[in-house]
């Protein structure tokens, strides 16, 4: 799909946002995603143009992050977490379990184009180890059997809801958000950290363990 001049106006917009054009690279770049699922050779082109640099330097940014793909991802974007804490808690085993329910590896794209599947490293939520992502919103404290059913839904098209809160939107509709355009969910989920979360600060102050000299108040 060719971008649009209404994407090339977004585009605009975003530079407008920072002091130095080329400081706007990144959200460029998902909203790009966001456009074509992918950041395409002329999503490039059209952002080395806009913030004046050369395309390979802007290729040089979009290959250097894994959250920027280089070829389509599908409707939806499962990530799982294979960093020690999930992996051993039963991140691998979800990986390995989808990628033989769907017949496709790491970074592959289901035939039907519904659903890519990607080994993520720690999203920083270790707590709900082993975590798993769809189009980037959390699903927390999965098994196997809950990531199937996960799957099931989204390839029927039924909702999927985050255990943080929102449902999830597909991943061209999270890129959108992550390149800050306001898709109006930013209340949905729950912005607070919980309990379970705080257990290890809550023990430390019980303890009286400082993390710093004279700390531990
Ligand atoms: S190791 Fe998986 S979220 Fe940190």
């Amino acid at each position: 799909m060719a971008l649009t001049e209404s994407t090339r106006a977004e585009l605009e917009e975003i530079v407008k946002r920072y002091p130095q054009p080329r400081s706007a690279l990144n959200p460029m770049l998902h909203l790009v995603q966001s456009e074509e699922g992918y950041v395409s050779p002329e999503g490039i082109e059209l952002c080395a143009e806009i913030v004046g640099l050369s395309p390979a330097e802007v290729a040089g940014v979009a290959s250097f992050y894994t959250m920027y793909k280089r070829r389509p991802v599908g409707q939806h974007h499962i990530g799982v977490c294979v960093n020690p804490q999930c992996g051993i808690l039963g991140g691998e085993a979800i990986f390995d379990a989808l990628s033989n329910d769907l017949g496709i590896g790491n970074d592959e794209t289901t035939e039907d184009g519904k659903i890519t599947i990607e080994r993520i490293e720690c999203q920083a939520a270790c707590t709900y180890a082993p975590s798993t992502t769809v189009d980037w919103e959390f699903m927390d404290d999965m098994t196997v059997d809950k990531m199937r059913d996960v799957v099931d839904k989204l390839r029927k098209g039924e909702p999927v809801k985050s255990t943080r809160g929102p449902e999830v939107q597909g991943f061209r509709a999270s890129e959108r958000a992550i390149a800050g355009m306001d898709d109006g969910l930013a209340e949905s989920g729950s912005n607070n950290a919980d309990a379970v979360m705080l257990r290890g600060l809550t023990v430390a102050k019980e303890q009286g363990m400082p993390a710093v000299d004279g700390g531990g108040k």
